[in-house]
């Protein structure tokens, strides 16, 4: 098996060879709706951050829209293009705080919680900054993001479990999530037991934000809320929701 690169990130080849696995978050049952939804908002062509392995970008490009990627891991990349559908997708290697794409997009997105990889305030401001750039006046960057979990940890208690599932051979899967208060860092934790009681701890660093911080970091800038869902139908957020899929709007001039 190929080394992992350290260029790649959280996400190196060992991570992006299990990445397309079928079921959880490549269930059609969960790519469907976000692929709908980006489809409706798309008035021309669309630019996703963070595009990974195209599990939303493959399928939105073959309903038609033409759709463009950045991403930072080359191993993910390199999943991308080598699947059926994947050369509709033109993917540049790149930091999405930094790298620059070529045109003007209808619609910027970034989903399944990747802004919170980005772990510094002024990375997430350089976030909003870019997508802004690449947007045409009136264009739209959407976020899909787990909303903080903070409603779940008692005082005294740092950390939220979000994951015990025994395997049927003795293994099994454990995770759970770290949170800092004080700094809004936290960790998402992964620990995967073999039946033979080997085992591997991954622990993956996030900054967490509320909607109101992205939507100050929108306003810095040049862009207003337009929508807060909290999923990919266009449910209203409530209190008892999970994550929310935000929409804001580039100023016209
Ligand atoms: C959870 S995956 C999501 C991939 C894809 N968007 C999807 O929905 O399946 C997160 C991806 O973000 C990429 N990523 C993380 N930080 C990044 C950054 N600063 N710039 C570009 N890509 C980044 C990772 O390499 C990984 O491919």
């Amino acid at each position: 098996m190929t080394e992992d690169d350290p260029a790649d990130g959280w996400f190196p080849e060992s991570v992006a060879a299990r990445y397309d696995a079928p079921g959880g978050a490549n269930d059609p049952a969960v790519v469907t709706p976000a692929v709908d939804l980006l489809e409706d908002l798309a008035d021309g062509p669309v630019l996703e951050f963070a595009v990974g392995t195209g599990r939303i970008a493959v399928p939105l490009a073959a309903r038609g829209v033409p759709v463009s990627g950045i991403e930072l891991s080359r191993a993910m990349a390199a999943r991308l293009t080598g699947k059926p559908g994947g050369d509709a997708v033109d993917v540049t290697i790149g930091d999405m705080t930094t790298a620059r794409v070529p045109g003007q997009f209808s619609l910027v997105y970034l989903v399944y919680n990747t802004i919170s990889n980005v772990t510094t305030q002024d990375g997430q401001v350089d976030v909003f900054r870019n997508a802004a750039a690449h947007l045409r006046p009136g264009g739209l960057f959407l976020v899909e993001v787990g909303l903080p979990d903070l409603r779940r940890l008692p005082p005294g208690q740092d950390t939220v479990p979000f994951a015990v599932a025994p395997g049927s051979d003795g293994g099994g899967y454990v995770g759970f999530d770290q949170y800092d208060v004080v700094t809004q860092q936290f960790t998402s934790n992964h620990v995967t037991v073999a039946a033979d009681g080997t085992g591997r701890f991954r622990r993956i660093p996030f900054r967490y934000a509320w909607p109101a911080e992205l939507d100050l970091m929108a306003r810095i800038a040049g862009m207003r809320l337009k929508h807060r869902w909290a999923d990919w139908d266009r449910s209203d957020l409530t209190a008892a929701s999970t994550r929310h899929v935000s929409v804001w709007e580039k100023a016209l001039r």
